[in-house]
């Protein structure tokens, strides 16, 4: 039988009406959330980005402070920005969109954004926090991955979930996510020797390697829930994940599309670490 559809789009946009809202009462007691995006250079895909980042933020209240830079802009000129935003009170989460040209030192200015702004998680802060079990700002995809199983009320306990991928920004704090929710991971990887056997293992595959259709439908347990994290571009100019999706969803349970799964989910988690950033700044207690 044919898996359900994960709907990212749906999940996004609830997850976005209950934020406006919750905005709308923040602003009624004089606190405005504030995200600055600092984009540098042309690259056309982060273009884009960042364009999705400042709409979502008009829709849902939250006041977008632009910064374009050319690239020409010096390490110690964005080092400057980021001290500046870091100080001003009006922003709440600050996101430098990545890649940054290879000339900048990308580390050196990652690390400089406050801890209490790093709406993003990638920083030493937020993922020591997520080790730790610590309150904090989770990255953006992973928490998004979980918020879809949430929504479709799959429980990661007990169940043993495989991620596909080991980068810092997806890969490694998702695996941490699901073990927070009790869930017996293993993190696969390109060395992994018998990646097909680990994936047929999990109930629950999240692939996040950027490599179009690498998991093909005879990788995928009958019933599993699929996550697919990947966004690529085909020489014809089209839009797929990780997954070969046509024969994977055939033995899937559930299964996201691409587009419309992980994708509008990352925007709508960066709106949600953003509020969480105001509430915290305003000494709000909070949930996380
Ligand atoms: N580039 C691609 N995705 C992201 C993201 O989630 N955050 C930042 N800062 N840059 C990105």
């Amino acid at each position: 039988m044919a898996a359900q559809l994960i709907d990212g789009k749906k999940v996004a946009a609830d997850i976005r009406a209950k934020l406006k809202s919750e905005i709308d009462e923040l602003k009624s007691k004089g606190i405005s959330p504030g995200l600055a995006v600092v984009l540098v250079g042309e690259n056309p895909a982060s273009k884009k980005y960042v364009s999705s980042k400042e709409k979502t933020c008009d829709e849902i209240g939250i006041k977008s402070f632009s910064h374009k830079l050319p690239e020409s802009i010096t390490q110690k000129e964005l080092i400057d920005l980021i001290d500046d935003l870091n100080n001003d009170e009006n922003v709440h989460g600050i996101l430098v969109q990545l890649p940054l040209p290879k000339y900048l030192n990308e580390k050196e200015i990652m690390n400089r954004i406050a801890p209490e702004k790093d709406v993003d998680g990638f920083g030493p802060d937020a993922l020591g926090k997520l080790v730790l079990d610590e309150p904090g700002f989770v990255a953006c995809t992973p928490h998004g991955a979980i918020k879809m199983l949430d929504a479709y009320n799959i429980d990661p306990k007990g169940k043993h979930a495989v991620v596909v991928g080991r980068s810092v920004i997806v890969g490694k704090p998702l695996a941490l996510l699901l073990l927070r929710k009790h869930a017996t991971v293993t993190i696969a990887h390109s060395r992994t020797p018998d990646l097909k056997e680990t994936c047929l293992g999990a109930d629950i595959l999240c692939v996040a390697v950027g490599k179009a259709k690498m998991i093909t439908g005879d990788m995928v347990k009958e019933g599993a829930a699929v996550i697919d994290i990947g966004i690529n571009v085909t020489p014809e100019g089209k839009i797929v994940g990780d997954v070969d999706f046509e024969p994977a969803k055939e033995r899937a349970g559930y299964i996201t599309p691409v587009p419309g799964g992980a994708g509008p989910m990352t925007i709508a988690m960066l709106m949600y670490n953003t509020v969480l950033a105001a509430k915290m700044a305003a000494g709000m207690k909070v949930e996380v």
